[in-house]
Protein backbone atom coordinates (compact mmCIF):
# COMPACT_ATOMS: atom_id res chain seq x y z
CA UNK A 1 0.00 0.00 0.00
CA UNK A 2 1.85 3.60 -1.23
CA UNK A 3 1.23 6.53 1.62
CA UNK A 4 -1.23 7.87 -1.32
CA UNK A 5 -4.26 5.14 -0.09
CA UNK A 6 -6.81 6.54 1.77
CA UNK A 7 -7.09 6.27 5.73
CA UNK A 8 -3.09 5.79 6.12
CA UNK A 9 -1.94 7.05 9.74
CA UNK A 10 1.55 7.00 8.43
CA UNK A 11 3.80 9.09 11.23
CA UNK A 12 0.90 9.29 13.77
CA UNK A 13 1.17 8.05 17.10
CA UNK A 14 -1.97 6.72 19.01
CA UNK A 15 -2.32 5.74 22.30
CA UNK A 16 -5.13 3.01 22.98
CA UNK A 17 -6.99 2.44 26.30
CA UNK A 18 -8.46 -0.99 27.28
CA UNK A 19 -6.53 -2.80 24.96
CA UNK A 20 -5.59 -5.78 27.60
CA UNK A 21 -7.65 -8.03 26.16
CA UNK A 22 -7.02 -10.66 22.79
CA UNK A 23 -10.22 -10.27 21.65
CA UNK A 24 -11.10 -6.93 22.64
CA UNK A 25 -12.23 -4.18 20.23
CA UNK A 26 -8.93 -1.97 21.68
CA UNK A 27 -6.47 -4.96 20.39
CA UNK A 28 -8.27 -4.93 17.12
CA UNK A 29 -8.35 -1.12 16.76
CA UNK A 30 -4.65 -1.18 17.61
CA UNK A 31 -3.74 -3.95 14.93
CA UNK A 32 -5.72 -1.15 12.67
CA UNK A 33 -3.75 1.22 13.28
CA UNK A 34 -0.41 -0.50 12.73
CA UNK A 35 -1.43 -2.28 9.74
CA UNK A 36 -2.13 1.49 8.42
CA UNK A 37 1.45 2.76 9.44
CA UNK A 38 0.85 4.20 12.82
CA UNK A 39 2.69 3.69 15.64
CA UNK A 40 0.48 2.24 18.50
CA UNK A 41 0.89 2.57 22.21
CA UNK A 42 -1.93 -0.41 24.03
CA UNK A 43 -2.63 0.50 27.37
CA UNK A 44 -4.53 -1.33 29.98
CA UNK A 45 -4.77 -2.07 33.44
CA UNK A 46 -3.83 -5.18 33.10
CA UNK A 47 -0.27 -4.53 32.03
CA UNK A 48 0.63 -8.38 31.17
CA UNK A 49 -1.81 -8.24 28.94
CA UNK A 50 -1.37 -5.03 26.98
CA UNK A 51 2.09 -6.17 26.76
CA UNK A 52 1.32 -9.33 25.02
CA UNK A 53 -0.37 -7.90 22.59
CA UNK A 54 1.55 -5.60 21.49
CA UNK A 55 4.55 -8.00 21.00
CA UNK A 56 2.62 -9.94 18.78
CA UNK A 57 1.97 -6.13 16.62
CA UNK A 58 5.95 -5.81 16.17
CA UNK A 59 8.19 -2.25 16.40
CA UNK A 60 4.97 -0.18 15.68
CA UNK A 61 3.18 -1.30 18.99
CA UNK A 62 4.24 -1.10 22.54
CA UNK A 63 2.11 -2.27 25.99
CA UNK A 64 1.62 -0.43 28.96
CA UNK A 65 -0.34 -0.34 32.39
CA UNK A 66 -2.16 2.96 33.02
CA UNK A 67 -5.21 3.06 35.20
CA UNK A 68 -7.84 5.29 33.64
CA UNK A 69 -8.98 6.12 36.86
CA UNK A 70 -5.96 7.88 37.85
CA UNK A 71 -4.64 11.31 36.61
CA UNK A 72 -1.22 9.88 38.18
CA UNK A 73 -1.39 7.08 36.30
CA UNK A 74 -2.86 8.17 33.04
CA UNK A 75 0.03 11.09 32.93
CA UNK A 76 2.88 8.37 34.03
CA UNK A 77 1.66 6.32 30.85
CA UNK A 78 1.30 9.22 28.19
CA UNK A 79 4.72 10.31 29.62
CA UNK A 80 6.27 6.92 28.91
CA UNK A 81 4.69 6.79 25.30
CA UNK A 82 5.60 10.58 24.32
CA UNK A 83 9.46 9.36 25.19
CA UNK A 84 9.06 6.38 23.55
CA UNK A 85 7.03 7.44 20.17
CA UNK A 86 6.27 10.96 20.42
CA UNK A 87 3.66 12.76 21.22
CA UNK A 88 0.16 11.57 20.62
CA UNK A 89 -1.79 12.22 18.07
CA UNK A 90 -4.76 9.91 18.33
CA UNK A 91 -6.79 9.12 21.34
CA UNK A 92 -8.92 5.99 21.24
CA UNK A 93 -11.02 5.46 24.97
CA UNK A 94 -11.85 2.14 24.91
CA UNK A 95 -11.34 0.95 28.40
CA UNK A 96 -14.86 0.22 29.81
CA UNK A 97 -16.71 -2.04 32.20
CA UNK A 98 -20.28 -3.39 32.79
CA UNK A 99 -21.75 -5.84 35.14
CA UNK A 100 -24.89 -7.24 34.50
CA UNK A 101 -27.47 -6.02 37.22
CA UNK A 102 -31.11 -4.63 37.61
CA UNK A 103 -31.22 -1.37 38.97
CA UNK A 104 -31.93 -1.81 42.16
CA UNK A 105 -29.49 -4.63 42.43
CA UNK A 106 -26.04 -2.50 41.53
CA UNK A 107 -24.14 -0.57 44.82
CA UNK A 108 -23.96 3.24 44.66
CA UNK A 109 -20.06 2.49 44.62
CA UNK A 110 -20.91 -0.09 41.67
CA UNK A 111 -22.31 2.70 39.64
CA UNK A 112 -19.47 5.23 40.73
CA UNK A 113 -16.86 2.75 39.16
CA UNK A 114 -18.55 2.01 35.86
CA UNK A 115 -19.06 5.72 35.66
CA UNK A 116 -15.02 6.89 36.75
CA UNK A 117 -14.07 4.25 34.32
CA UNK A 118 -16.15 4.75 31.01
CA UNK A 119 -16.61 8.45 31.04
CA UNK A 120 -14.37 10.01 34.08
CA UNK A 121 -11.68 7.74 32.49
CA UNK A 122 -12.03 9.07 28.87
CA UNK A 123 -12.00 12.69 30.31
CA UNK A 124 -8.74 12.08 32.30
CA UNK A 125 -7.25 10.73 29.05
CA UNK A 126 -8.28 13.35 27.05
CA UNK A 127 -7.24 15.81 29.11
CA UNK A 128 -3.74 14.14 29.34
CA UNK A 129 -2.98 14.55 25.67
CA UNK A 130 -4.85 17.67 24.91
CA UNK A 131 -2.64 20.51 25.29
CA UNK A 132 0.19 18.27 22.64
CA UNK A 133 -2.86 18.31 20.09
CA UNK A 134 -3.66 21.92 20.46
CA UNK A 135 0.16 23.43 20.30
CA UNK A 136 0.55 20.70 16.78
CA UNK A 137 -3.27 22.23 15.76
CA UNK A 138 -3.85 18.02 14.83
CA UNK A 139 -5.59 15.55 16.85
CA UNK A 140 -8.76 12.80 16.69
CA UNK A 141 -10.39 11.48 19.99
CA UNK A 142 -12.51 8.33 19.44
CA UNK A 143 -14.86 7.41 22.05
CA UNK A 144 -16.66 4.01 22.75
CA UNK A 145 -20.17 4.54 23.48
CA UNK A 146 -22.54 1.56 22.63
CA UNK A 147 -25.75 0.85 21.46
CA UNK A 148 -26.76 0.65 24.99
CA UNK A 149 -26.18 4.41 25.67
CA UNK A 150 -28.93 4.87 23.32
CA UNK A 151 -31.67 2.72 24.54
CA UNK A 152 -31.39 2.28 27.93
CA UNK A 153 -29.11 -0.94 27.58
CA UNK A 154 -30.61 -3.93 26.94
CA UNK A 155 -28.26 -5.60 24.60
CA UNK A 156 -26.47 -7.01 27.90
CA UNK A 157 -25.31 -3.79 29.81
CA UNK A 158 -27.76 -2.53 32.54
CA UNK A 159 -28.97 1.00 33.91
CA UNK A 160 -25.30 2.22 34.99
CA UNK A 161 -23.58 1.21 31.81
CA UNK A 162 -26.37 2.82 29.76
CA UNK A 163 -26.08 6.39 31.63
CA UNK A 164 -22.48 5.87 31.02
CA UNK A 165 -22.42 5.17 27.12
CA UNK A 166 -25.00 8.00 27.35
CA UNK A 167 -22.71 10.24 28.82
CA UNK A 168 -19.85 9.23 26.60
CA UNK A 169 -21.73 10.42 23.82
CA UNK A 170 -22.27 13.99 25.97
CA UNK A 171 -18.59 14.73 26.87
CA UNK A 172 -17.50 13.36 22.85
CA UNK A 173 -20.06 15.87 21.39
CA UNK A 174 -19.14 18.55 24.21
CA UNK A 175 -15.15 18.16 23.38
CA UNK A 176 -16.06 18.66 19.80
CA UNK A 177 -17.52 21.77 20.00
CA UNK A 178 -14.22 22.86 22.29
CA UNK A 179 -10.98 20.91 20.05
CA UNK A 180 -12.70 21.67 16.61
CA UNK A 181 -11.31 25.48 16.89
CA UNK A 182 -7.80 23.48 17.11
CA UNK A 183 -8.09 21.25 14.43
CA UNK A 184 -9.05 18.49 16.86
CA UNK A 185 -11.74 15.84 16.29
CA UNK A 186 -13.98 14.32 18.79
CA UNK A 187 -16.39 11.46 17.88
CA UNK A 188 -17.95 8.34 19.07
CA UNK A 189 -18.91 4.94 17.79
CA UNK A 190 -21.66 2.94 19.27
CA UNK A 191 -21.12 -0.82 18.77
CA UNK A 192 -23.75 -3.35 19.08
CA UNK A 193 -22.91 -6.62 20.42
CA UNK A 194 -19.95 -7.65 19.80
CA UNK A 195 -18.64 -10.81 20.55
CA UNK A 196 -15.28 -10.31 23.03
CA UNK A 197 -14.28 -11.43 26.55
CA UNK A 198 -16.06 -8.36 27.73
CA UNK A 199 -19.26 -10.35 26.33
CA UNK A 200 -18.75 -13.95 27.57
CA UNK A 201 -17.48 -12.09 31.25
CA UNK A 202 -20.01 -10.89 32.10
CA UNK A 203 -22.90 -12.36 30.58
CA UNK A 204 -21.86 -16.11 30.88
CA UNK A 205 -20.87 -18.15 27.66
CA UNK A 206 -24.84 -19.39 27.55
CA UNK A 207 -26.17 -15.93 27.93
CA UNK A 208 -23.44 -14.49 25.18
CA UNK A 209 -24.75 -17.22 22.72
CA UNK A 210 -28.40 -16.83 23.19
CA UNK A 211 -27.36 -13.15 22.54
CA UNK A 212 -26.19 -14.16 19.25
CA UNK A 213 -28.66 -16.52 18.29
CA UNK A 214 -31.06 -13.51 19.43
CA UNK A 215 -29.11 -10.99 17.03
CA UNK A 216 -28.79 -13.22 14.27
CA UNK A 217 -32.56 -14.22 13.74
CA UNK A 218 -33.68 -10.15 14.39
CA UNK A 219 -30.88 -7.85 13.63
CA UNK A 220 -30.64 -6.91 9.68
CA UNK A 221 -27.50 -8.36 8.69
CA UNK A 222 -28.14 -11.19 10.62
CA UNK A 223 -24.90 -11.45 12.85
CA UNK A 224 -23.58 -10.08 15.89
CA UNK A 225 -20.05 -7.78 15.26
CA UNK A 226 -16.50 -8.66 15.67
CA UNK A 227 -14.25 -6.48 17.02
CA UNK A 228 -12.81 -5.71 13.43
CA UNK A 229 -16.18 -3.66 12.25
CA UNK A 230 -15.20 -1.07 15.15
CA UNK A 231 -12.32 -1.05 14.05
CA UNK A 232 -12.91 -0.05 10.60
CA UNK A 233 -15.00 2.44 11.95
CA UNK A 234 -12.37 3.52 14.23
CA UNK A 235 -9.58 3.80 11.65
CA UNK A 236 -11.52 6.16 9.57
CA UNK A 237 -12.26 8.87 12.72
CA UNK A 238 -8.50 8.62 12.81
CA UNK A 239 -7.72 9.13 9.27
CA UNK A 240 -6.67 12.58 7.68
CA UNK A 241 -9.99 12.12 5.40
CA UNK A 242 -12.34 12.34 8.75
CA UNK A 243 -10.82 15.84 9.02
CA UNK A 244 -14.38 17.00 8.47
CA UNK A 245 -16.66 14.69 10.75
CA UNK A 246 -16.88 15.71 14.12
CA UNK A 247 -19.43 14.96 16.89
CA UNK A 248 -20.92 12.20 14.78
CA UNK A 249 -22.05 9.27 16.85
CA UNK A 250 -20.87 5.99 14.04
CA UNK A 251 -24.04 3.19 14.88
CA UNK A 252 -21.87 -0.11 14.08
CA UNK A 253 -24.89 -2.28 14.87
CA UNK A 254 -25.66 -4.54 11.95
CA UNK A 255 -28.94 -2.41 12.00
CA UNK A 256 -29.71 -3.69 15.70
CA UNK A 257 -30.68 -0.36 16.45
CA UNK A 258 -31.45 3.46 14.51
CA UNK A 259 -32.24 6.09 14.70
N1 LIG B 1 -18.28 -5.90 23.43
C1 LIG B 1 -19.42 -5.26 23.19
O1 LIG B 1 -20.47 -5.85 22.87
C2 LIG B 1 -19.44 -3.76 23.30
C3 LIG B 1 -20.57 -3.10 22.80
C4 LIG B 1 -20.62 -1.72 22.89
C5 LIG B 1 -19.57 -1.01 23.46
N2 LIG B 1 -18.49 -1.69 23.94
C6 LIG B 1 -17.43 -0.89 24.55
O2 LIG B 1 -16.21 -1.10 23.87
C7 LIG B 1 -15.12 -0.93 24.78
C8 LIG B 1 -14.22 -2.14 24.71
O3 LIG B 1 -14.95 -3.28 25.14
P1 LIG B 1 -14.49 -4.78 24.82
O4 LIG B 1 -15.71 -5.53 24.42
O5 LIG B 1 -13.29 -4.76 23.96
O6 LIG B 1 -14.15 -5.28 26.29
P2 LIG B 1 -12.82 -5.88 26.93
O7 LIG B 1 -13.23 -6.33 28.28
O8 LIG B 1 -12.19 -6.86 26.00
O9 LIG B 1 -11.87 -4.62 27.03
C9 LIG B 1 -12.01 -3.63 28.03
C10 LIG B 1 -10.67 -3.43 28.66
O10 LIG B 1 -10.74 -2.32 29.56
C11 LIG B 1 -9.82 -2.57 30.58
N3 LIG B 1 -10.07 -1.74 31.75
C12 LIG B 1 -11.06 -1.85 32.67
N4 LIG B 1 -10.92 -0.94 33.62
C13 LIG B 1 -9.81 -0.19 33.31
C14 LIG B 1 -9.15 0.90 33.91
N5 LIG B 1 -9.58 1.44 35.06
N6 LIG B 1 -8.05 1.40 33.30
C15 LIG B 1 -7.60 0.86 32.15
N7 LIG B 1 -8.17 -0.19 31.54
C16 LIG B 1 -9.28 -0.71 32.11
C17 LIG B 1 -9.98 -4.05 30.89
O11 LIG B 1 -8.85 -4.57 31.58
C18 LIG B 1 -10.15 -4.63 29.49
O12 LIG B 1 -8.92 -5.07 28.96
C19 LIG B 1 -15.74 -0.72 26.16
O13 LIG B 1 -15.77 0.66 26.45
C20 LIG B 1 -17.14 -1.26 25.99
O14 LIG B 1 -18.04 -0.68 26.90
C21 LIG B 1 -18.40 -3.04 23.87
Amino acid sequence: MTSSAPFRLDGRVALVTGAGTPTGIGNQVARAYVAAGARVALADLDAEGARRNAGELGAGAMGLGADVTDPASVAAAVSEVTQAMGPVDILVNSAGITRRAKVWEFTLEEFDLVMAVNVRGGLICLQAVVEGMKQRGWGRVIWLSSIAGKQGGGVFGSAHYACSKAAVIGLCQGAARDLGPFGITSNAIAPGLVLTGMVGRVAGGEVEQQLADQISASAPMRRPGVAADIAAAALFFASEEAGYVTGEVMDVNGGAYMD
